[in-house]
């Protein structure tokens, strides 16, 4: 145990620190109300098999087409409650994407509007070009260029899909389990009598088979069943839920039908394409939840809701990608079942807020991840230091801890970017207060360690404690801007690290300014900034579910009350992303111009891609959640989130020195790579491992290091186009069906690069699948291996310092292979080039550059460039070239900024790069010795060297050819060509 304070010791006790993960501190689907009604609903759908139809219904007569053609409304009734009124918008956007909206209309009150409005970087745009037709029985739109998309809203039952070549692809209340409960006001039981319920509607029209009327007695009892469960108070554990506004629940089916595998809504500990929670696996018998919460020691498999969520599930099969996106900020919880091989069932039901559903239409997973961007932004391009090595720990704890720390990774020349402060650097837990004992100096502090590029981050959680001596409390107190408990009135008071606490509220606008001024670095008249700091120190938001120690689930109680009186139930899983979202542009503004903040997030939601990069908590020490952080980071990539990483080493517990190096083999190949240890922790920093290990991650980090412009380029292409920086085997292959569940490997952007992380114990061998008939080298030792276009796996050695890498035949590599102390001192470091020659003797690669800190790219200061390598038609030898990218593509765009200004000539490229050189280039799978390699355009003979092996046509394998180039005297800047004759 620490030595703490009374209150951090208290707060431990509350979080049970002692033990593992306590399932009675969260809600399983029974213990919670909605939950429990949506279940039942379906439960009792089932039972009715085909008999069971939706009594929701559009109104014929009310059908309204609007001027442009793009915008379908219409009333919708059920037909148990004739008096509600509910209104029905469908969109179709320019894109192709469907949107589907509706609310309850002139109700007792007001449903949750407004998450779209935080997720969506803005209002879509409607398409020009949409014809909708009105029949008796639906209204339907036909569109694309090919007009193969249809998007049909059957009248009744109301019933939504989309179509593509007279497919369904998606279908949204085709099982009958919509429900939007409307508001109704609590009849008390002393005066109430059962209401009785209406007769099935006379002559309600059902035209067609499958149209049906419901004939039952007691049509309310038969859809929502006979008790009242829940509806106006709720109690868990020891807590009550007021809820004050009553039952608003809404239930939804979207059935994929031609879709055999999902995947998607992060986050979750659980295999990538998800397991059906309808089937008789016992892990599974919950519904995933999305309800941001700190769950203390996560199981590793298993539905239950973590710190984050985005509500983006794909649905995947040989055909096509479609994607559905539902957009509500309230806690939300999807079954998926799969009543046949090829076709997906999902249900999800949330406990407020509108309806409102985008379709995706794809049909590529690429067109997915484009059109789920227009929608909620492109991942920030991060600064470069960001994706070198991160070093943290609860906590380093002095200055010159961290100044030792410094110093021993500088002796042994491991390479690290960013040292990280845990909130025992601030006085009680008062962020931006230095404790002065242990950390008398921090801006001297954050000085040295920048000396060499590198830069600190420094935890700020959001609870604010009540403390006067605070003046982040006391100033947002006065203001008014922190969220009320269920009153309305005064301060919501609960306990997170500082004891008695507070927190803002930033769905208040008034917050927003106020925020961002804490960070000012200098001393402003009149406010008070955090001026003991330096723009070298960037931020860590953790604790925003938020985490409340001794609230209902470790968060805060549902009827709290933010900004515009919404309940927190209304907002709460977008409550983290704001904090980040305000903290993001916080560290930005610190200084004129702005530069590229960091911030890390425990929490999000869809659109938390725009504001930094999410870890995966606090896993454990163990081969279990090494293996599932894998599949997470990968999963939150599908979520558009793809800025993800687990801690290294495991959050809880001792690592031994074998699972310490896998797990830095993991964290290397993640986009996100950093060590974190909880204080009770053994210290466990590289250098303190004995050898062999300490050299292997010596090695590993030094690889990090030699493709960081692998990762930077990677990063720059999901800047434009959404794509996931780790693509798992079925957005590579998307037609090959055994690579659907593959979840264990994956490639690094379009570099080629395929990784395949050993997380096994004792494991010295490994499977890796190759899906197609290509050629792949192992990074290491060039073995080529030749894969199959009916799939194949080869087993590969994999001894602990030997981590399974491939570059796939037809790819070329630029990499930095000079080891240095951190990442900024390679900014002038020459280039490798290492071109893969794929089977039919060809490759290609990029490369991106900036400054790497300022948004100067944006205004054209960059270099992009292609490498080609290629035979000429009808001509021998092989011609390796560079292409300027920036000018052969004005369309792309690095962060969402159209190239138009581009200028091979600009500043970046004249100053920093001016004399970077390529210094060697490296040729693997040649088919026979060159006779001669010259500069096109020189008579010189360049220095090189062969070894033969296999070529890359060769279909059985073994070490390759290699062909080193060295010192071509060639400029990364510079169009040049290469003649291997
Ligand atoms: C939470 C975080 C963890 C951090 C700790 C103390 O548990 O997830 O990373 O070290 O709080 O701030």
């Amino acid at each position: 145990m620490r030595s703490w304070s009374f209150l951090g010791v208290l707060a431990l006790l509350l979080v049970n620190e002692s033990s593992a993960f306590k399932a009675h501190d969260f809600k399983t689907c029974s213990q919670s109300g909605f939950c429990r009604r949506g279940r039942a609903l379906s439960a009792r759908a089932k039972e009715a098999k085909s008999s069971w139809v939706s009594p929701y219904s559009v109104d014929p007569s009310s059908v309204h087409i609007s001027p442009n053609q793009a915008v379908f409304t219409a009333a919708v009734q059920s037909s148990l409650y004739p008096d509600i009124k509910f209104g029905l918008e469908v969109r179709i956007q320019d894109d192709g994407v469907a949107r589907v909206r509706m609310d309850e209309v002139g109700g007792l009150r007001k449903r949750y509007d407004e998450a779209a409005a935080w997720a969506l970087i803005s209002e879509p745009v409607v398409s020009k070009d949409i014809k909708w037709t009105t029949g008796k029985k639906d209204t339907r739109a036909v569109y694309g260029d090919k007009k193969d998309i249809e998007v049909v809203v059957a009248h009744q039952p109301l019933r939504i899909p989309l179509l593509r070549n007279g497919k369904e692809q998606v279908v949204i209340n085709g099982q009958g389990l919509l429900h939007m409960e409307h508001f109704r006001n609590k009849i008390e039981p002393a005066t109430s009598t059962e209401e009785p319920a209406p007769e099935p509607e006379e002559g309600a029209e059902g035209s067609g088979e499958s149209q049906t009327v419901l004939k039952v007695e007691n049509p309310r009892a038969w859809f929502e069943g006979d008790t009242e469960d829940a509806l106006f108070e709720e109690t868990f554990s020891s807590w009550t839920d007021s809820k004050p506004k009553g039952p608003e629940s809404l239930s939804l089916d979207i059935n994929f039908p031609n879709h055999g595998t999902v995947y998607g809504i992060p986050q979750h500990a659980t295999r990538l394409a998800l397991p059906t929670t309808t089937g008789s696996d016992p892990a599974f018998t919950d519904p995933y939840r999305l309800y941001n919460s700190d769950v203390f020691e996560y199981l590793a498999s298993s539905p239950v809701s973590l710190y984050g969520s985005i509500p983006l599930m794909h649905a995947h099969s040989t055909e096509s990608t479609v994607a559905v996106f539902h957009v509500v900020a309230s806690e939300t919880w999807i079954d998926v079942s799969h009543s046949s091989e090829k076709s997906t069932e999902t249900h999800w039901v949330s406990e407020s807020g509108i309806l409102d559903t985008f379709l995706l239409p794809g049909p590529t997973a690429e067109d997915v991840f484009k059109q789920y961007t227009r929608l909620t932004g492109t991942p920030v391009l991060p600064a470069h230091w960001s994706l070198g090595y991160h070093q943290c720990r609860w906590n380093y704890v002095s200055s010159d801890d961290v100044r030792t720390v410094q110093r021993r990774f500088d002796e042994d020349d491991m390479p690290v970017d960013v040292f990280w402060l845990d909130i025992e650097y601030s006085e009680d837990h008062k962020y931006f207060m230095w404790k002065d004992k242990t950390f008398p100096d921090p801006v001297e502090m954050t000085n040295d360690v920048a000396v060499n590029g590198r830069k600190m981050v420094v935890i700020v959680d959001p609870h604010l404690k009540r403390a006067q001596d605070y003046p982040a409390f006391k100033q947002a107190s006065e203001l008014g801007i922190l969220v009320k408990p269920n009153s309305g009135q005064g301060e919501y008071e609960g306990w997170c690290w500082p004891g008695s606490s507070s927190w803002t509220d930033f769905f208040n606008p008034a917050a927003w300014d106020w925020w961002k001024s804490l960070f000012k670095t200098e001393e402003t008249p009149g406010k008070w900034s955090w001026t003991k700091s330096t723009t070298d120190i960037h931020i860590w938001n953790d604790m925003n579910e938020p985490s409340v120690f001794n609230g209902p689930e470790i968060t805060m109680p549902k009827d709290n009350i933010h900004y515009g009186g919404w309940e927190h139930r209304d907002i709460h899983n977008i409550n983290g992303m704001l904090f980040s979202n305000l903290t993001y542009q916080a560290v930005a503004e610190r200084t004129d111009p702005p530069t590229r903040p960091f911030v890390l997030t425990r929490a999000f939601y869809a659109g938390s891609q725009r504001f930094g990069a999410m870890w995966t908590g606090d896993n454990l020490g163990t081969w279990e959640h090494m293996a599932v952080g894998v599949k997470m980071v990968l999963a939150n990539g599908l979520g558009g989130l793809s800025f993800a990483g687990s801690d290294v080493g495991g959050f809880f517990g001792n690592p031994e020195p074998e699972m310490l190096v896998r797990w830095y083999q993991v964290g290397a190949f993640a986009p996100f790579f950093r060590a974190h240890a909880h204080i009770d922790t053994k210290r466990r920093e590289p250098f303190l491992l004995d050898e062999p290990y300490k050299g292997i991650v010596k090695d590993i980090l030094r690889l990090r290091y030699t493709l960081l412009p692998v990762w930077y380029t990677a990063f720059r292409e999901t800047t434009t186009t959404g794509m996931p920086i780790l693509r798992p085997q079925f957005i590579m292959f998307p037609k090959d069906k055994a690579g659907f569940e593959i979840d264990d490997q994956y490639y690094i952007g379009s570099s080629g690069l395929l990784v395949k992380p050993v997380t096994e114990k004792d494991v010295r061998e490994a499977k890796v699948y190759l899906a197609e008939d290509q050629v792949y080298y192992d990074y290491f030792t060039n073995v080529a291996h030749r894969g199959s276009a009916k799939g194949k796996e080869i087993t590969v050695p994999a001894a602990l310092d030997q981590l399974p890498l491939f570059i796939r035949g037809g790819s070329i590599l630029a990499t930095r292979e000079r080891p240095r102390r951190a990442s900024s001192l390679m900014k002038r470091d020459p280039f490798t080039l290492r071109v893969a020659l794929d089977k039919s003797g060809s490759a290609r690669g990029e490369l991106y550059l900036d400054d790497g800190v300022s948004y100067d790219h944006i205004k054209g200061d960059f270099v992009w460039r292609e490498f080609v390598a290629e035979t000429k038609k009808g001509k021998k030898g092989l011609r390796l070239s560079s292409v300027d990218l920036g000018k052969a593509k004005p369309q792309e765009a690095v962060d969402g900024v159209a190239l138009a200004t581009y200028n091979p000539q600009n500043s970046f490229a004249e100053s920093v790069l001016k004399d970077v050189r390529v210094e060697k280039v490296v040729v693997v799978g040649l088919s026979a010795k060159p006779a001669s390699v010259k500069v096109e355009g020189s008579s010189e003979e360049l220095v090189w060297e062969y070894t033969s092996g296999v070529a890359s046509n060769e279909k059985k394998g073994g070490k390759a050819s290699v062909l080193v180039i060295k010192d071509p005297k060639v400029l990364v800047r510079k169009d040049w060509a290469i003649v291997i004759q």
